[in-house]
């Protein structure tokens, strides 16, 4: 009986450490995830935005980095959008007229999310009707796509009835305000109007 018993209480003693050391291992585990998932809270904000390589109006190599010191206001769109994208630009150009001297820190960018249709001289056309100061991006569609990857933007072809050259593209409407160092800062809604949208800029200057 004593030796039965000895041996029940091994069992135990065995069973006990290995609860034990799972548990640690449960708690280790748990303590990290959260760890992570506050970290991934802490850098949301870095996940909008990174390098980008595209063609500008003039048909000149433009990369993010040419921007280091300035602030950037990008906004991704297409030329032919019927609606928002042009209330968006106007938005952006109303906003650095009432910054002033101000805006000469600002760089408004548009890039098109729509390269098949949207080449140099299109873009160019196009913004030539908003501020003076615009770069408009064009680039292949590997270069726009890494670009709308980079800032987390969604665009694809909508569906169209007539088929061919006449189509719609859904995208994400947001401008994005992204600070000296690249990195994101904030990002504007279409219901912004241009003086809220220049506020936020001027307090980041
Ligand atoms: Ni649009």
């Amino acid at each position: 009986m004593v030796g039965s018993n000895r041996r029940l209480m091994r069992v135990f003693w065995v069973v006990g450490i290995v609860v034990a050391g799972v548990l640690v291992g449960l708690g280790v585990r748990l303590y990290r995830e959260g760890a992570d998932s506050l970290n991934f809270i802490a850098s949301g904000s870095a996940l909008v935005g990174g390098p980008f390589t595209l063609v500008d109006q003039d048909g000149k190599p433009r990369t993010d980095a040419e921007f280091r010191g300035s602030l950037m206001l990008v906004y991704f769109g297409y030329t032919y959008c019927p609606d928002v994208c042009p209330t968006e630009l106007q938005t952006m150009s109303d906003a650095l007229d009432a910054l002033g001297d101000k805006a000469a820190k600002v760089q408004p960018i548009f890039i098109t999310v729509d390269p098949e249709r949207d080449t140099p001289p299109v873009v160019k056309d196009y913004v030539s009707h908003f501020h003076p100061r615009f770069i408009a991006l064009t680039g292949t569609p590997s270069q726009v796509d890494a670009a709308e990857k980079a800032y987390r933007v969604y665009a694809a072809k909508a569906p169209s009835k007539s088929g061919g050259n006449d189509y719609l593209m859904d995208h994400t409407g947001l401008v994005y305000l992204m600070g000296r160092n690249g990195k994101y800062l904030t990002s504007f809604t279409p219901q912004t109007t241009p003086q809220q949208m220049a506020q936020a800029i001027a307090q980041r200057l």
